[in-house]
């Protein structure tokens, strides 16, 4: 494996110590007979993040697979999907969850931002809060690039721009914007030393294009009416007023 940058290793302790936390609800998402979006469980049917794509026999990329739910729904979609993570403790859940509800398909330890695949294997790269959020933007879209064969695509799941310009350095998101949208990038939570990445959309737009994808759709995810808990620092009303997360669907020329 190439050496990992910096952020990764820092990334992978967090996620070593996150694991223990989220092995429940990777298992119930594995459970869970249909996709849904985000934390707010936005349904397929609703998102319509994958309409018009056929996943059946399709060959699919999970960048930051975790517990690879997302994965095993895309299996049962009748695609053959494969898993990369830089986390052994949460691909050791994953393979547990393989085990346990029968379903295999290769998961692999490594960064999302150099996956040791040839050029143009995949149809379709995905990322729900993997890749999308935990790595360098210009180095795992311009890897999904390369993974994707012409026509294929890519979706991702992060969270909104307006979210994270609200979102404080601890605490809940509020109603005021708290951070700069001008050299929104890298964030470091200083907390627990873990490090995300946040472009907003002109930059997203900007880092899409450039290697070489043309944007096809950008789903802006709003909570049910009947949600009214706070998931991962975002209360419910505060979703249902502003996207909280948001989905890219874009295709390689
Ligand atoms: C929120 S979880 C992934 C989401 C997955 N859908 C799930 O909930 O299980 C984020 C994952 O990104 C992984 N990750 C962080 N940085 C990574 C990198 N550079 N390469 C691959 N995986 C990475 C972490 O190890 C963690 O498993």
């Amino acid at each position: 494996m190439d050496a990992l940058p910096e952020y990764a290793v820092k990334n992978r302790e967090a996620w070593t110590s996150f694991s223990v936390g989220f092995a429940e609800p990777g298992r119930r998402a594995w459970t869970q007979p249909e996709i849904t979006w985000g934390v707010w469980e936005v349904p397929e049917t609703k998102a319509r993040a994958f309409e018009g794509i056929d996943l059946a026999g399709k060959d699919v990329i999970e960048l930051g697979c975790g517990t690879a739910y997302f994965s095993a729904w895309m299996a049962r979609a009748g695609a053959r999907p494969v898993g990369i993570d830089v986390t052994p403790a949460q691909l050791a859940n994953a393979r547990a969850y393989q085990a346990e509800f029968g379903l295999e398909f290769p998961l692999l330890e490594g960064n999302a931002e150099a996956v040791p695949y040839p050029d143009a294997s995949f149809d379709v790269a995905i990322s729900e809060y993997g890749a999308s959020l935990w790595c360098d933007p210009d180095r795992w879209i311009a890897e999904a690039s390369r993974l994707l064969r012409p026509g294929g695509w890519l979706v991702f799941l992060r969270n909104s721009t307006i979210q994270t310009l609200c979102m404080p350095d601890s605490g809940e998101v509020s109603e005021r914007l708290v951070r700069d949208w001008f050299g929104l990038r890298r964030l470091d939570w200083e907390d627990d030393g873990s490090v995300e990445f946040h472009v907003p959309t002109g930059e997203m737009i900007r880092v899409l294009r450039s290697n070489g994808f043309e944007i096809d759709a950008l789903i802006e995810l709003q909570a049910p009416p009947e949600a009214s808990e706070t998931k991962f620092f975002v209360k419910a009303e505060w979703a249902k007023r502003w996207p909280s997360e948001e989905v890219w669907r874009a295709r390689k020329k």
